[in-house]
């Protein structure tokens, strides 16, 4: 008999550096008495993350969803953009305002990132962009869409909102494509409490994302353009700019635990893992994605769901349901049947994955699923 948790073992935890730490930097924010509006921790922070992507080509927002929506307008896109329906639903919801009509394709069922050949397929004389997303870190397959955009002319958007700290070769994720948006939030493996960046080529963009942040002002008498308010705040800095000295601490730690997962899971018949990447990607270990096939495992993947949660266990199904059978979108006309990305949904369960998860707990989490599958 497996004893449930005595404390509920949550899909993450987000990790904080010590109080102390943020306290000094508090104390600071105290004395000056600038607590947003481009003040001095985030103008810090900021030349942190130039130093980080080795670029100045980068702009903070108080969060990923505001960051991505103020992407899409900053750089005009319209008509129809591809996406993929396999992600969280702010990937689309930036589209729906930017009044951009969302086209899914499907997605490949090795990295469960955009299919490329589902992209070329898709294009239309409408079609402005490409948005990818490094789902669960994952990099997509960047080579066959940066063809593709160039081919056809089309701008190549990544939500990166996963892949803060992955690597491509010897350069980070977000020097792929036109432009890449980064998700602080809470969650992530990387957080500013909240939060969102924006990485890109082109230099020009920097201005335009600093007025359309800011409500457009270009001084204390002009506006130029109708912006909103998505500025990153001096906690939000303080909390991102602390954190970055633990990045490299926190993927080590993951990487352990999902070494464990692996060994533990990877014999279980009816569950599959994603095969491992690349040797020449550096990944950040964001997630813990398991898919459960209902016939060989003897349970589907909502009993297993809802069993572990019995032994306190609380994974999560990203991402289920698919994007485009959310209520708000199911009027959007889904031409691509999306047939493995409804497996995927159907069978996707994220285990717990944060910094001070034990070793022990990670086997007692193995060894629920392992006698679920059993009896
Ligand atoms: C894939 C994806 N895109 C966008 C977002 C939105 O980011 P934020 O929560 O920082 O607004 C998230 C997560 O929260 C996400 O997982």
């Amino acid at each position: 008999m497996i004893r449930a948790f005595e404390k509920p073992i949550y899909v993450t935890k987000p990790f904080l550096p010590p109080l102390e730490e943020f306290c000094q930097g508090l104390s600071e924010i105290w004395e000056s008495r600038w607590l947003t509006n481009n003040g001095p921790v985030l103008k810090r922070f900021t030349r942190e993350l130039c130093h980080f992507f080795d670029t100045e080509n980068l702009c903070l927002f108080n969060n990923g969803t505001l960051a991505l929506q103020i992407a899409l307008q900053g750089m005009r896109l319209s008509g129809e953009v591809i996406t993929t329906p396999f992600t969280f639903v702010a990937t689309t919801h930036a589209l729906y305002w930017n009044q951009i009509r969302p086209v899914f394709v499907d997605i490949t069922p090795d990295c469960y990132t955009l299919d490329p050949d589902k992209v070329e397929a898709a294009i239309t004389p409408w079609t402005s962009a490409i948005l990818a997303v490094h789902v669960y870190g994952h990099p997509c397959n960047l080579k066959a869409l940066a063809d593709i955009a160039a081919r056809h002319h089309l701008k190549l958007i990544y939500d990166a909102a996963h892949a803060f700290g992955v690597k491509v070769g010897d350069k980070s994720i977000a020097h792929y494509g036109d432009l890449s948006m980064f998700s602080f939030h809470a969650t992530k493996l990387y957080h500013s409490l909240e939060g969102g960046l924006l990485v890109f080529d082109e230099a020009a963009l920097k201005g335009v994302f600093d007025f359309l942040k800011n409500f457009g002002f270009k001084n204390e008498l002009e506006v130029v353009m109708p912006g909103t308010n998505a500025k990153m705040n001096e906690m939000q800095s303080l909390m991102g700019s602390l954190m970055l000295k633990y990045l490299e601490r926190l993927i080590r730690r993951r990487a352990a635990i999902t070494a464990l997962y692996r060994q533990f899971l990877g014999q279980l018949s009816g569950i599959r893992l994603v095969p491992p990447l690349p040797s020449d990607i550096k990944y950040n270990y964001a997630y813990m994605p398991i898919e459960v096939s209902e016939q060989e495992f003897g349970m589907s993947r909502d009993s297993l769901y809802e069993q572990l949660k019995e032994y306190n266990v609380h994974a999560r199904r990203y991402f289920y349901p698919l994007v485009c059978d959310y209520a708000c979108y199911r009027n959007v006309s889904v031409t691509d049947p999306l047939t493995v990305a409804r497996r995927v949904a159907d069978r996707i369960l994220t285990l717990p994955i944060y910094e001070d998860l034990q070793d022990s707990e990670v086997e007692r989490i193995c060894e629920i699923v392992a006698h679920l599958h059993r009896n």
